[in-house]
Formats: C-alpha cells, sequence, structure tokens
C-alpha cells in the first residue's frame, strides 16, 4: 500500500532525494532516524528484523541515511547493530522529517566560525583544584545512580527520578552560591528532563564553555519495562559522577569564571543523543557562543594500556589538540592515545552537528571499552568499587573548565585566590 510523491530538493549538493513512500497506516513510525548506509544495509538484510524493521530509505546523503521507525522498536534495532556492529553503528533520532534532512551533511560538518585560540595559563587555579578532588565521593555518587534507580531509561519514571537527585545533588553543592543554578530542563516528547548547572560568567559572560555527559541508561535485551536492571555504572553514572566532583570543587572554592560554564547531564542519549540534540540546536538557533563542549562518557574501566583515549571523529581537531596538551600538563604521568568510534557514539557529536568545537575523552580506546556495557553487569562491583580511573577525568573537566572558563593575565591575583578569594581574581580580568 505504497503511496509514491516526490520530495523537493531542499539542499544542493550530494544529497539524494528518494521517491517518499506513504506507509500504511497501520505502522505509524513516530521517529525519524539518521544511519550510516552500512548498518542501515544490515539491518534491512536481517530477516528477523521483518516487519519491525518497515525502514524506508527517504533520503541519502555522505553514507548517511534518513529512515522512520516506531519507538518501540528502537530497542530492537540497537540490539541488532549492536550484535551486528560489535556495539557500533549509532544513530540519531529526530523529531520530524525536515529536522532528519537538516541532519544530514551536518553530522561531520565540523565548527563553522574562527578557530578558537585556546591558552594554557592557569596553572596555579587547576593545581590547586585538582588536588581538592576526591576519588571516594566520585565512588559514592557511582553508588546513588546505579543501585538507587532501577533504571535510568529516558520514557522510565526511575529515569525522571535521577534527574532530580542528579538536579539536587548539585542544587546541594551550589549552597553558598545564589548566582549558582541547578535546573530540570524538560522535553517535550519524552518524560526524562535534562540537567543543567549555569556558573554565569563575569567580563564575557556571552562566551558558554560546556561540560556534559548523559544521565540515562539502558539494557536493551529484555525490554525496558520498570524496575528492570540498567544499572549503568561505567555508561554513564561515571561520566556524571566525575561532572559532579569538578562542580562540588569548584563551588566549594568559589570559583567565579571570566565566561558562562554550563553542566550538563543528557537525557536520551542512548535512544539516538536526543536530550543533547535539543539542547545544542537551541544554542544554534539562540546563535549562543560556545567555546568548547567537554564530553564525559564512560569514565571508570581501564581497558586499554593507556589512561585517556582521545576521540578523532565528530569533535573539533584544534579542541582536542588542546586537550591533548591539558593532559600532558596537568598529569604528566598519564599516557594518552588517540581513538575513534567511527559514528556519533555520544553527545559530543550533537554539540559538532550544531557547529560548535566539541571534545570527548573516553576510559580507553574503543575496541577495548569496557564489555559490560549496557548489560547488567555495568556495576560498581564489576568496576573494582573504585574510581581510581574516573578521577582522572575529573582531573581533566577541572582543567578544562579553568583554562577555557579563564584568559590570562589572572596570575598575578594568585596571592588573592592563595588566601582563598578566588572572586576578586577572577573578576579582576579584563
Ligand atoms: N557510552 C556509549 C558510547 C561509547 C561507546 C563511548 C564506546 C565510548 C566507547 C553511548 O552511551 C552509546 O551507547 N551510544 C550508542 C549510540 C547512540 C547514538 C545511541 C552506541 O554506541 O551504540
Ligand atoms: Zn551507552
Amino acid at each position: 500500500m505504497l503511496r509514491t510523491r516526490f520530495l523537493t530538493a531542499l539542499f544542493a549538493g550530494t544529497l539524494l532525494l528518494l521517491p517518499l513512500p506513504t506507509l500504511a497506516a497501520e505502522a505509524e513510525p513516530d521517529l525519524w532516524v539518521t544511519m550510516g548506509r552500512d548498518a542501515f544495509d544490515a539491518l534491512r538484510a536481517e530477516a528477523s528484523l521483518q516487519p519491525a524493521l518497515s525502514a524506508q530509505r527517504f533520503a541519502e546523503q555522505d553514507g548517511v541515511v534518513v529512515t522512520r521507525l516506531v519507538s518501540s522498536e528502537i530497542p530492537l534495532i540497537a540490539e541488532a547493530m549492536h550484535e551486528k556492529f560489535h556495539r557500533c553503528g549509532g544513530f540519531m533520532a529526530h523529531d520530524s522529517y525536515a529536522a532528519a534532512v537538516q541532519a544530514l551533511g551536518r553530522a561531520d560538518r565540523g565548527r563553522l566560525g574562527q578557530p578558537f585560540d585556546y591558552q594554557l595559563d592557569q596553572q596555579g587555579l587547576v593545581n590547586k583544584l585538582q588536588s581538592e578532588l576526591e576519588e571516594s565521593r566520585i565512588v559514592d555518587t557511582i553508588r546513588s545512580l546505579s543501585q538507587d534507580f532501577a533504571n535510568r531509561f529516558y520514557s522510565q519514571e526511575s529515569g525522571e527520578n535521577a534527574s532530580v537527585w542528579i538536579r539536587n545533588l548539585w542544587a546541594g553543592y551550589a549552597n553558598s552560591r545564589p548566582d549558582v543554578e541547578a535546573r530540570l530542563v524538560s522535553h517535550s516528547d519524552w518524560r526524562q528532563p535534562s540537567v543543567e548547572l549555569t556558573i554565569p560568567g563575569g567580563s564575557k559572560a556571552d562566551e558558554v564553555v560546556v561540560l556534559g555527559g548523559h544521565l540515562d541508561s539502558v539494557v536493551w535485551s529484555g525490554g525496558q519495562g520498570p524496575g528492570f536492571a540498567a544499572p549503568g555504572a561505567d555508561d554513564n553514572a561515571s561520566g556524571i559522577a566525575s561532572l559532579s566532583e569538578v562542580i562540588r570543587v569548584a563551588l566549594a572554592n568559589d570559583f567565579r569564571p571570566q565566561r558562562t560554564i554550563k553542566f550538563f547531564g543528557y537525557a536520551a542519549e542512548e535512544v539516538g543523543l536526543r536530550g543533547s540534540q535539543e539542547i545544542a540546536n537551541s544554542y544554534e538557533a539562540a546563535g549562543t557562543e560556545v567555546v568548547g563542549a567537554l564530553q564525559l562518557d564512560m569514565t571508570a574501566f581501564q581497558g586499554s594500556a593507556e589512561d585517556i583515549a582521545l576521540l578523532s571523529d565528530f569533535t573539533d581537531p584544534t579542541l582536542t589538540a588542546f586537550v591533548g596538551q591539558l593532559i600532558d600538563t596537568y598529569q604528566p604521568t598519564l599516557v594518552r592515545t588517540s581513538t575513534a568510534c567511527g559514528y556519533g557514539c555520544s553527545d559530543h557529536a550533537a554539540w559538532h552537528a550544531a557547529g560548535f568545537p566539541a571534545v570527548m575523552s573516553a576510559e580507553a580506546r574503543f575496541q577495548d571499552t569496557n564489555p559490560r556495557l549496557h548489560t547488567t553487569g555495568d556495576t560498581l562491583a564489576n568496576l573494582g568499587n573504585s574510581a581510581a580511573h574516573a578521577i582522572k577525568f575529573a582531573r581533566l573537566g577541572m582543567a578544562f573548565m579553568v583554562e577555557l572558563g579563564i584568559d590570562a593575565g589572572a596570575e598575578i591575583f594568585t596571592d588573592g585566590f592563595e588566601a582563598g578569594n578566588l572572586s576578586a581574581w577572577s573578576e579582576s580580568v579584563p
């Protein structure tokens, strides 16, 4: 029962617009999805996925296909991708056909503006704040998230409760700072909100530095009912815990940057980067200048000989090189390497697609990632009840926040800051 009509070409270049079949009414697909052509073809070849994968190829550009799914098919698709591609072959979900087509060709477009001139010049403050980060606090946060919330799936009540818990944790850290706000960012199409903490900037408040990680969790096999375990201790309670410890120490030290700092716990990453896309796209629409977005997704499992792997795809090379320098300078005993997911595997890809410089630091080379990812075995116990690895990413996050948040010239005020008066210190910078 397919009627065929043709779409008007909105985009020039290599975009291929295909006849748009009208689906039978009973299929009721409600989600537009972009995914790699290889993944799309492999899924279509899978007989067991019929008829769930009613997937039509509506448009294609540079090896990325637009298709349409029923939301409830996502677990099936994700599981099949996991099996076929060994947990690679990610996809991005979009609200409309227009949004999906717009995402084509934006997926790997990189930054639109001039490269930002990142400078490393805040040694005094970074070293001081890094020294206060506590591994045990990171363990505590991973424990709470992975054990107290049955799962953190984007459509579940416990997924919503997890967001509220994180908001409250961050609000508690901001207790002494009425200028700092921790709030929920609601999304119209699903239950789970994202969480945002803002440290307002001073002299460069219009420029924004982003640090984030996803707060949802998933176990694809076996359904997603209430009470179904998806502990996600490494993926990604660990990233949220590392970020939370940066927030705690920064605010305990009355950190007052020149640029505005935004911390995010993104909702609905596991179902196609949905929370981070809404947020990054809203920054793009508002014309906000984001000077850099750091993504922490999985920080607690050391699967490679190296300590930190920086992603080379769907990220900004200049910012990634700078983050490499931050590691070499502030954690000189660590060994770092470079790796690639091969697809937009986490929320950095949403910022990247929106045209902002993004960087993602990973716990291991891609092929050495925690093998318990997306299983009921992704627990704190299976991380050895340790955040020895995760604290390296908290140190990195601290260096990132301070170095991007404050420009050179501030070190002459180091005396003030050593005396505990950070406000006078950073606000005095022109
Ligand atoms: N934490 C993973 C991404 C990841 C995988 C990071 C391996 C580092 C190494 C993330 O939560 C995830 O599962 N992403 C999906 C894709 C997403 C677009 C739905 C995946 O990798 O399949
Ligand atoms: Zn994941």
